[in-house]
């Protein structure tokens, strides 16, 4: 008999053939979201489950899944997981590490030159047929050469930022729980300072860090209090490591140039006073939203949810 599998949310149509050719999948919505009944219900008689960020995967539907080996997250970030029950259970859990490591340094940058040229705002500006001419004055936005950017987080996708940085004549320091080699410092260019170094010197600071229990507002207002008046946040990683509302206090009363970011505490919900400010660039989530990388993604939970059900070991392995 095939394996059976609940694929939460229908993948690229080249990930869904490949499913279909070694499982039974059941989609779980065509909706954004699924319903926490229904996923209860669907789960319960599955070998397997491909999840993306946005379904929470707690103790209740755990334990609805007696049957289940696997959970094939179609994401990078695990957070939307109880990974420690389901370690308990001995169900594995894997990810899609690596394949939108560069897409997303990318969408970091253009969040960062989106906020310090006013990108999105000189385009509604146009737009509105407000542009009657060259100004000397008009939307001066702030230079990023010779500025320093501190990243928090310094993994794949904070190294990949890094790199970047080097192009834009910057000063790269860096604050992570582990500091990488000499070496690995002087090649990218890029010197370890603690939290509160980072936040009191950088211009732009950029967090590429990952959702823990510890990450849980590690830019706590105490935190964004300690910012150069003119810097800039960007947020790539996870809405939850900033506290939301302390940011738009910090943004209100101009102790903070701006902010860009993709990602939010309560996601899909931003808090009402950003969407009002112009001084902040606001995305959907989308850092990793190229065709090429969402399809690398889809194929690579695939593989690992397949792997897992022909009882192999699946390549992605978080636990
Ligand atoms: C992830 O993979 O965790 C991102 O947030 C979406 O690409």
């Amino acid at each position: 008999m095939r394996p059976k599998a609940l694929v939460t949310h229908a993948l690229l149509p080249e990930a869904m053939d490949f499913l279909a050719r070694h499982v039974d999948v059941e989609i779980g919505t065509k909706e954004v979201f699924l319903a926490k009944q229904i996923l209860l219900e669907k789960v319960r008689d599955k070998d397997g489950l491909l999840s993306l960020l946005t379904v929470d995967i707690d103790r209740d539907v755990l334990d609805a899944a007696s049957r289940l080996k696997i959970i094939a997250n179609c994401a990078v970030g695990t957070d939307n997981i109880d990974i420690e029950y389901a370690r308990k259970k001995g169900i594995l859990v894997t990810n899609t590490p690596g394949v939108l490591t560069e897409t997303t340094a990318d969408l970091t940058w253009a969040l960062i030159l989106a906020v310090t040229r006013k990108i999105p705002q000189a385009d509604h500006f146009l737009r509105s047929g407000n542009f009657k001419g060259w100004k000397l004055d008009l939307w001066l936005g702030r230079e990023i050469l010779g500025k320093r950017l501190g990243i928090i987080g310094l993994g794949r996708i904070g190294k990949a930022v890094a790199e970047r940085a080097r192009g834009f004549g910057m000063d790269i320091v860096y604050h992570d729980r582990r500091r990488i080699s000499a070496d690995e410092e002087k090649a990218l260019g890029a010197i370890w300072l603690s939290l509160d170094d980072l936040l009191r010197t950088s211009d732009i600071v950029s967090i590429h860090a990952s959702m823990t229990v510890g990450s849980y507002h590690l830019l706590a207002r105490e935190k964004l209090d300690l910012m150069k008046r003119d810097a800039v946040l960007i947020n790539v990683a996870r809405g939850p490591i900033v506290d939301e509302k302390a940011l738009a206090d910090a943004l209100e009363n101009g102790r903070l140039w701006g902010a860009g970011l993709d990602v939010y505490e309560r996601e899909p919900i931003v808090e009402e006073r950003l969407l009002r400010m112009d001084n902040v660039v606001l995305l959907p989530h989308i850092g990793s939203a190229t065709y090429e990388t969402r399809l690398k993604m889809a194929m690579m939970s695939a593989t690992n949810l397949v792997t897992a059900l022909k009882g192999e070991k699946p390549p992605n392995l978080v636990i």
